[in-house]
Parts: structure tokens; C-alpha cells; sequence
């Protein structure tokens, strides 16, 4: 359907608040075309600007992208460090869109282990979006959700150990501030697209109840057209959260 027509059937009320993209298939949509994998991952920016820009103008207010995984360090040497060159270009073009778009950027992983330039390219570009209010665009850079967890853990551990926490005043909120998602409420549409149907280490604790939504697109190919697709088929399930349906009514 048209990109129009589709984004005409979304209720604007019950949008998600939070909406976390797993985006794969890069390298397969690349060798479709006869390329090396790099140029998928080139063609990926496309699609990330085509959702940035799609959740802003609904009213999104947090947009999570899975952009690099601790366990992609093990990927070829030539295309990490390409991925990180292209994060340090793409950041230094897209910086006065965020702005020109009132848009916040974040990040979350262990943004110390990036390279020099691609970690100073992402501080630059948060300390140059920090005050802008419409939308928080948050980049996983080296995250996984384990390590996010065993991180809390350890945050949570030295504070017993100082006396400023108590074991028993641990609980899920008491967690959840120590996650780097603190602040911001847990994604209710978690999107892969390329057709696998896994959570490869996202946002293991934030998706407890979201709802997932697989597409066989290859993340270069993810328009507007196919974000909206997912809006509309969230907003037809029912969010029973361990209820029965009758006692939604
Ligand atoms: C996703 O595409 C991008 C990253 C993980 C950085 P892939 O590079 O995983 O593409 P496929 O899955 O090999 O097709
Ligand atoms: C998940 O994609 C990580 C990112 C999108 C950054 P992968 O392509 O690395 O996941 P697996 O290895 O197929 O599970
Ligand atoms: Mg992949």
C-alpha cells in the first residue's frame, strides 16, 4: 500500500512511546547486488534516516537502533573498522538534521572500547543534540543486554558494599535505574527485520512485555512505508500483560 494511505491508519493515540529496531541484513541485501557487505551497510543509512524522520513526525518519543553488538567485534576486521569509519561519517552529516529536527541523540553500550574518533564523533553529536526535545534517537553501540545487566549488577553490588543500598530495597525499578536506559520507558514494538526471527542480545530486560515484530525486508530496503506496517500491526494485537481479554473491556 501506499506510504500515505498506511500512515492514515495509525491511531495517533496509541502509539508506541518507545520503538527499538534491530537492524539486519545489510551484508545478504548486499551480496543480492553483486557487492561486498560494506555496501549494505552504506545503504543502511538510508533506511535509518527514513525511520529517524517517520517516528519523529508521528510523535515517537524514543527510537532505540541496535547499531553495533559486543559479540560483533568478531565479524572480519576490514568491516568493524569500515562500520566505525561510517559511524564517524554519518554521524558528522546527520548532526544538523537532528537539530534542524529537534532531535536528541543518546547512546547506550560500552561506548569506551569504540575507537578514538567514532567515540568522539558520538560525544560530539549528543553534547550538540542534548537540548533538543522532540524525539530521543538512541544508538546501541557495543551493547548487548547481558552486558547491560552484568553492569547493573556490579553498579548495584558496590553500592551494598559502601552501605548507601540495602539487599532488600532491590527490586525491578531499583534495577531498571541502574540499566542505561534509565529514564525512559521500556520499548513496546521491538522491530527485526531480514527475517530472522531472534533478539540477539537487545534489550534483554526492556522488552520483557514488548511486542516483536519480525519482516523479511532487509534493513537497506525499510522505508516509511514498511515502519508504518509495524505501527499498525502493534496497534491491532491486544496487550493483555497477563490478563484475561474480558477483563481489558
Ligand atoms: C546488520 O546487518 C548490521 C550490523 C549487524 C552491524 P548484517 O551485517 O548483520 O547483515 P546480514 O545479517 O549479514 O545480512
Ligand atoms: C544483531 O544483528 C546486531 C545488530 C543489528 C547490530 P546480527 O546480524 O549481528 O545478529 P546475529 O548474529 O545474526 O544473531
Ligand atoms: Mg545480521
Amino acid at each position: 500500500m501506499e506510504q500515505q494511505a498506511l500512515k492514515s491508519q495509525i491511531d495517533l493515540d496509541k502509539l508506541p512511546r518507545h520503538i527499538a529496531v534491530i537492524m539486519d541484513g545489510n551484508g545478504r541485501w548486499a551480496k543480492q547486488h553483486g557487492k561486498p557487505r560494506v555496501f549494505g551497510h552504506k545503504n543502511g543509512v538510508t533506511a535509518v534516516r527514513e525511520v529517524t524522520e517517520a517516528a519523529a513526525e508521528l510523535g515517537v518519543e524514543y527510537v532505540t537502533l541496535y547499531a553495533f553488538s559486543t559479540e560483533n567485534w568478531k565479524r572480519p576486521k576490514l568491516e568493524v573498522g569500515a562500520l566505525m569509519r561510517l559511524l564517524v561519517e554519518t554521524l558528522s552529516k546527520e548532526i544538523e538534521t537532528l537539530n534542524k529536527n529537534n532531535i536528541r541523540l543518546k547512546a547506550i553500550g560500552d561506548l569506551s572500547k569504540l575507537p578514538d574518533i567514532t567515540h568522539k564523533a558520538l560525544l560530539d553529536g549528543i553534547a550538540k543534540t542534548q537540548h533538543n526535545k522532540r524525539m530521543t534517537l538512541v544508538l546501541a553501540l557495543n551493547y548487548s543486554g547481558r552486558w547491560e545487566i552484568t553492569e547493573a549488577a556490579k553498579s548495584l553490588s558496590e553500592q551494598i558494599k559502601s552501605g548507601e543500598l540495602a539487599p532488600e530495597d532491590i527490586n525491578q525499578d531499583t534495577l531498571g535505574r541502574h540499566l542505561s536506559t534509565k529514564g525512559m520507558p521500556d520499548p513496546e514494538l521491538l522491530i527485526r527485520t531480514s527475517g530472522e526471527t531472534r533478539i540477539s542480545n537487545f534489550l534483554l530486560w526492556q522488552i520483557a512485555y514488548a511486542e516483536l515484530y519480525f519482516t523479511p525486508t532487509y534493513w537497506p530496503e525499510f522505508r516509511k512505508a514498511h515502519f508504518y506496517q509495524a505501527i499498525i500491526d502493534y496497534q491491532r494485537r491486544e496487550r493483555r500483560f497477563g490478563k484475561t481479554s474480558e477483563q481489558l473491556v
